[in-house]
């Protein structure tokens, strides 16, 4: 949905290769949904995107980045990173299609860029990191968007694990979470979803935290920061989602401690 909103003309995201990374397919899927619900998913999507954007633009050294689960993420081009190194991580077919999409818009990335295929389930991914010229002494900047959510409860622990053995001190963790409780909602409607139209479109959710400050201290992160979307500071105009702000999503964002 960052289509629609990169063509507003009150636009907080300019993301020209959006339309074309989407794709019909996830439009129509999300036309499938009561209009309702697709603007509210729209809304936490972009909501979500403009909070990491914000927390990217507050950290002050970045030589490495790593985008974990990246999918069609275009910081790499929105974004004017000329000293970073920036690894996006993510299967292969997904980094092969965005490959060809940018490719055909004669996209060019402003950092950079080494996307790396990689099963983040796995122990292989660090080692993939480490051939691509990735230092471990130097303190980086991950990004996990959209992904925790997906990955079942162990995987997220040793993803968590691996990151670690990765960051020096000072790196710099961010990502989204769900609570328990949104998990079974979410999960719950979109079986009613697919039960009534045979395919819901949404991805089942896999993890649900309710203490991120626990999650993370057990890997050695002290979170510096929890917003929600609807906060105060974390609506941009364009939350649609319950008020106030809604506890079962957050944005987590720590720092390295040991
Ligand atoms: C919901 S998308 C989010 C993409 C992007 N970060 C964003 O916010 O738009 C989740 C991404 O994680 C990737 N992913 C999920 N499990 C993975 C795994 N085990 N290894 C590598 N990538 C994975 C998917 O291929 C997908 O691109």
């Amino acid at each position: 949905m960052r289509a629609l909103e990169t063509a507003r003309e009150d636009a907080l995201v300019h993301d020209p290769w959006a339309a074309a990374l989407a794709g019909h397919e996830l439009v129509a899927s999300f036309a499938d949904q009561p209009s309702e619900t697709r603007e509210r998913a729209a809304s936490y999507t972009i909501v979500r995107t403009l909070a990491f954007d914000d927390w990217l633009r507050t950290v002050q050294h970045r030589p490495q980045m790593v985008l974990l689960g990246a999918g069609f993420d275009t910081r790499a081009f929105r974004f004017d990173w000329p000293a970073t190194s920036l690894w996006e991580l993510d299967q292969p077919e997904v980094l092969e299609r965005k490959a060809a999409i940018l490719r055909e818009a004669k996209a060019s990335a402003r950092c950079a860029r080494i996307p790396v295929a990689a099963d983040l389930a796995s122990n292989e991914w660090p080692r993939s990191l480490d051939a691509t010229g990735f230092r471990r002494g130097v303190p980086t900047v991950w990004l996990a968007e959209g992904l925790f959510p997906y990955l079942e409860p162990d995987v997220v622990d040793r993803l968590l694990h691996n990151i670690s053995t990765l960051s020096a001190p000072g790196s710099q963790l961010a990502a989204d979470l769900v609570s328990a409780q949104m998990m079974a909602a979410r999960n719950a409607y979109a079986a009613t979803l697919a039960q009534r139209n045979g395919a819901s479109g949404n991805a089942t959710f896999r993890f649900g935290a309710d203490d991120p400050v626990e999650i993370f201290a057990l890997h050695g992160w002290r979170v510096t920061g929890i917003k929600h979307p609807g906060d105060a500071d974390c609506g941009y105009g364009r939350w649609l989602g319950p008020a106030p702000a809604s506890a079962g999503f957050s944005f987590v964002f720590a720092e390295r401690s040991i």
